[in-house]
């Protein structure tokens, strides 16, 4: 994919539907009484993924352009799961499928197998899951078993053993006390309250006790970490507004960033719908500072790291990010391929153990990378290149559709000219 450098960037996009939500809202109601109707839901490689393996799993699945409609089912039936690339897929099933009497194999594509699920398998086993990886990866295979509540610690502050924890102690005898090390996004509290859930929250403490679920309609918002790179393109070369965004505080770290840095936003017509916080964000062309990011913010951020580091590279000084060590363990070892993609684009950044160190220097030349396969290496790529002197070429840039099928039409669309309001 070729992009060019734009003098002018700005526009009014509409970005896909969240990718955390969308997956909560088909494999929540896929176990719930009653039918729901999942609208505004993002339909990239990931959801579809998600939607395969319950249909693959019994579950009654449609969808049309605009909407997935999920029939609930208690009687799961066994099943052998393509998860492909999705990490969410594979590490929430494995908390939903614990305890449900069934035996399942959970498999995905090259990328997802070398990714750590004993961070999620480990603590299930405390609850008395019957589950086992290979030397800690997919495949993973589960059992039939019995679970019984009890008091366990993450040891990584990851919303992905978080709720797979929570999935499992819902069938669980007795109650469960789970707590996280940082408090990580919190959709699957906010929705299985909503679907009737028996769950309480103290800071980073989720107290859950067994319970059974109701469909639940859900209106899904559009994904931050996707307007992230409309945001920072907004940011870098002229006004972009991303509508009806959710600005759940626990995916909102990008914001404070923006104030670190001086970015120029606003949120507007801000308002809650299905229990979620949603606004419209506007972002304007900025005079950019470096920026210190610290373990507390990095949960906050974890996907909008790389487009982070491209708006540091364009910013006036040195940022430091530290305490994302999680980086490396996302679709690709995103520490490395962040810092092999900001090198190649004449840009002056550092490899950490945990980050990056970047010292800004307000113009890129351009070049070419490689995505590595990960959707959101391509994406950053890609806005450092519209913000570029020169541009440049990216090599596997299909991978977008993981998360937004239509990111390169909305990049081309963001042509300047009229900006509705
Ligand atoms: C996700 C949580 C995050 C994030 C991923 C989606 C989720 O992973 O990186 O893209 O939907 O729960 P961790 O919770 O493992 O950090």
């Amino acid at each position: 994919m070729k992009i060019a450098p734009r003098a002018y960037f700005g526009g009014e996009f509409c970005i896909p539907g969240d990718k955390s939500i969308t997956h909560r809202a088909i494999l929540f109601n896929s176990i719930a009484k009653g039918e729901a109707e999942i609208t505004g839901a993002l339909l990239g490689a990931d959801c579809l993924s998600t939607i395969e393996c319950m249909r693959t799993l019994g579950v009654r699945i449609r969808t049309d352009q605009t909407s997935v409609y999920v029939c609930g089912t208690e009687d799961l039936r066994d099943a052998s799961c393509d998860c492909g690339n999705s990490g969410t897929t594979m590490r929430l099933l494995m908390g939903l499928l614990a305890g449900k009497q069934v035996r399942a194999c959970l498999y995905g594509d090259a990328s997802l197998s070398s990714r750590p699920m004993e961070r999620v398998a480990a603590p299930l086993r405390l609850l008395g899951a019957q589950i086992a990886t290979s030397g800690g990866k997919a495949p993973v295979k589960i059992e039939k078993a019995e679970l019984r509540g009890c008091a366990v610690d993450t040891h990584v502050a990851s919303a992905q053993v978080k709720s797979a924890l929570i999935l499992a102690a819902l069938g669980a005898q007795g109650q469960t006390v789970i707590h996280e090390p940082l408090l990580s996004r919190d959709h699957t509290e906010r929705m299985l309250t909503a679907m009737g859930a028996d769950i309480t929250v103290e800071g980073t403490t989720v107290t859950v006790r067994r319970s059974g679920l109701r469909a639940c309609h859900v209106a899904v918002p559009s994904d931050i970490s996707s307007a992230a790179y409309f945001m920072a393109l907004g940011a870098l070369l002229g006004e972009t507004i991303c509508r009806n965004v959710g600005v759940n505080p626990t995916r909102t770290g990008i914001l404070r960033v923006f104030e670190q840095m001086g970015v120029n936003y606003s949120l507007e017509n801000e308002r809650t719908v299905c229990g979620e916080p949603v606004a419209d964000i506007r972002v304007k062309k900025s005079a950019l500072r470096g920026v210190r990011l610290t373990r507390e913010l990095i949960p906050s951020l974890i996907d909008e790291l790389p487009v982070i580091a491209v708006l540091c590279a364009f910013a006036e000084g040195e940022s430091v990010v530290s305490g994302a060590e999680e980086l490396r363990v996302k679709e690709s070892d995103r520490i490395r391929t962040t810092v092999e993609m900001i090198s190649a684009f004449g840009g002056d950044i550092a490899e950490r153990p945990d980050g990056f160190l970047i010292r800004g220097k307000r113009k890129l030349r351009g070049g070419n990378i490689d995505s590595h396969l990960d959707h959101r290496i391509a994406m950053s790529g890609a806005v450092a290149l519209a913000a570029s002197e020169l541009g440049g070429d990216i090599a596997h840039a299909d991978c977008v559709d993981i998360s937004f099928p239509r990111f390169y039409q909305n990049l081309n669309e963001g042509t300047g000219g009229v900006l509705h309001v």
